[in-house]
């Protein structure tokens, strides 16, 4: 039963939320009933809760971590790129045959979150439609898209491609999908929506309103992916099909090693709740969260709450000792996320300043310069305390991780950088297998022509010499 104008109003006043019925006699009938159903659908408790806890929590110390002593803190056990072959006993072609064979076997697919509203890039439309191959100009959905293609090529199976979107962007994201024949992956593709959060002013703790009739609304996170997946019922659905787990990936990162085997066979053979990819951190005040081992857990700390002392600590060679960046690559055990989907709640909110443009109690648009709001999210990575055992495998930074947040003034992480990794990881595939690739061009590697170094190297028709910028791709998008 929808409830009434005036039990909505006592709900408001009751909350000091009064203001967004202010414009209300203003309204045409479709706005006003608009309105309403919006608000009907605000948890208005927990807006004020988490609000209070925002303000109660100013500078917030790092979860128990005595920067003295870093009594309970230290790296996480990882498999090291420059250590031994071996992890927990399992050898790197042991992982690679078993993530082989559980992809063989269908028994692995793909969750791409790109619910984001990538408002620091200042992209107008899903950032997954953002065109950011180096010469093809092939977009990030794209370009995920042909990675999963070559993937069932070689090891002929059907990988079933998640993609998280929120409100939004989800029509957007779908229609670009529709438009493209969902490049090739009709039968295996499946879109899911996460919920939102109104948007606080930061000093009042008011929601936003973006007009007279709508409230200012952000997704809830990426950990918000636990209820999204529970409300469409999904991960019953893929374990009844027998996925027994789930590659994680953001949609922002074109090197992210979509389901690559070793990752997964690792996964699977020290047989953990959940796998970490990690990078080795640049230096002490890289802006990557930070992958630890607390009460001995890996968790993750971000690096606003990481201790300036702790993050700059070396080891007796000179190395950053807590060295272990996070790029939101990860493998889930279905059982895993079934263990979270019991209370997809259970994930705390966090709160972070955004500057969001919105209208005043007297209708003025505002748009403010600096942060003025606080929005509510929910990070997949809080999940970790929970996990019963989770891996942590580094990667040489330059395969895995190239991507793209910023606005092209930043000097990180913009188109520009992104496509420059992209160009010299693909030139370096080349030179490896021999070929002259001019130092002044760019090349760029479809997936379908080689996923990987080796790949390239088992070309038969791999030119001697590239002079020219060079998009290697095969004629048909799945052919090799
Ligand atoms: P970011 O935290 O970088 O956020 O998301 P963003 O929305 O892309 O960009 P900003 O912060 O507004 O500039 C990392 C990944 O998580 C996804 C994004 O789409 C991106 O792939 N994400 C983020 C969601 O799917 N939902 C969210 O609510 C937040």
């Amino acid at each position: 039963m929808t409830p009434t104008l005036s039990s909505i109003v006592e709900q408001l006043q009751q909350a000091g939320q009064s203001h967004l019925l202010g414009f209300v006699n203003q309204l045409d009938e479709t706005e006003r009933q608009s309105l309403l159903q919006q608000i009907v659908h605000l948890d208005l408790k927990l807006v004020n809760q988490l609000f209070a806890k925002h303000r109660d929590a100013t500078n917030p110390p790092a979860a128990n971590i005595d920067t003295t002593t870093n009594l309970g803190i230290t790296p996480p056990l990882a498999l090291r790129l420059e250590a031994a072959n071996t992890l927990s006993g399992v050898t790197r072609s042991q992982a690679l045959a078993e993530g082989e064979r559980l992809l063989r076997a269908g028994k692995v697919a793909a969750l791409i979150v790109a619910g984001g509203q990538g408002s620091r890039l200042g992209f107008d439309k899903p950032k997954g439609m953002l065109p950011i191959g180096p010469i093809s100009e092939r977009t990030l959905f794209e370009m995920l898209a042909h990675k999963i293609l070559a993937l069932q090529r070689d090891y002929e199976t059907t990988i079933p491609l998640l993609i998280m979107t929120s409100p939004s962007v989800h029509d957007e994201t779908v229609s670009y999908f529709e438009e493209h024949d969902y490049f090739g992956l009709s039968d295996s593709i499946e879109f899911f929506c996460q919920g939102t959060l109104p948007v606080v002013d930061s000093q009042s703790g008011q929601i936003l309103l973006q007009s007279p009739h709508t409230i200012t609304v952000s997704p809830n996170g990426h950990g918000g992916m636990i209820e999204a997946l529970v409300a469409d019922k999904l991960l019953d659905k893929y374990q009844q099909t027998g996925i027994e787990h789930f590659f994680f990936g953001q949609i922002d990162n074109p090197l992210s090693p979509t389901c690559c085997p070793e990752l997964i066979g690792f996964h699977s053979l020290t047989e953990s709740a959940v796998t970490l990819q990690a990078i080795a951190k640049q230096g002490a005040q890289d802006k990557t969260g930070n992958i630890v081992q607390m009460d001995c857990r890996i968790q993750m700390i971000e690096y606003t709450e990481m201790p300036t002392q702790l993050a700059q600590q070396t080891t007796p060679t000179g190395q950053l000792y807590f060295w272990a960046a996070n790029i939101a690559v990860h493998i889930f055990q279905t059982s895993f996320l079934q263990q979270l989907a019991q209370d997809p709640t259970a994930l705390p909110y966090h709160s972070a300043y955004k500057t969001v443009a919105h209208i005043d109690h007297l209708g003025n648009q505002i748009q403010p310069t600096e942060p003025n709001a606080i929005k509510f999210e929910r990070f997949i990575f809080d999940a970790l305390p929970l996990s019963p055992k989770t891996t942590v495998i580094e990667a040489d930074r330059k395969l895995v991780f190239a991507a793209v947040k910023n606005h092209a003034s930043a000097s990180f992480n913009t188109v520009d950088t992104c496509q420059q990794a992209i160009s010299t990881l693909h030139r370096n595939w080349l030179i490896a297998a021999g070929v002259r690739v001019d130092m002044n061009i760019k090349v760029e590697i479809d997936p379908c022509w080689a996923r990987n170094a080796k790949q390239v190297g088992e070309r038969s028709d791999l030119p001697q010499t590239i002079a020219t910028d060079t998009f290697l791709k095969s004629s048909r998008s799945t052919a090799r």
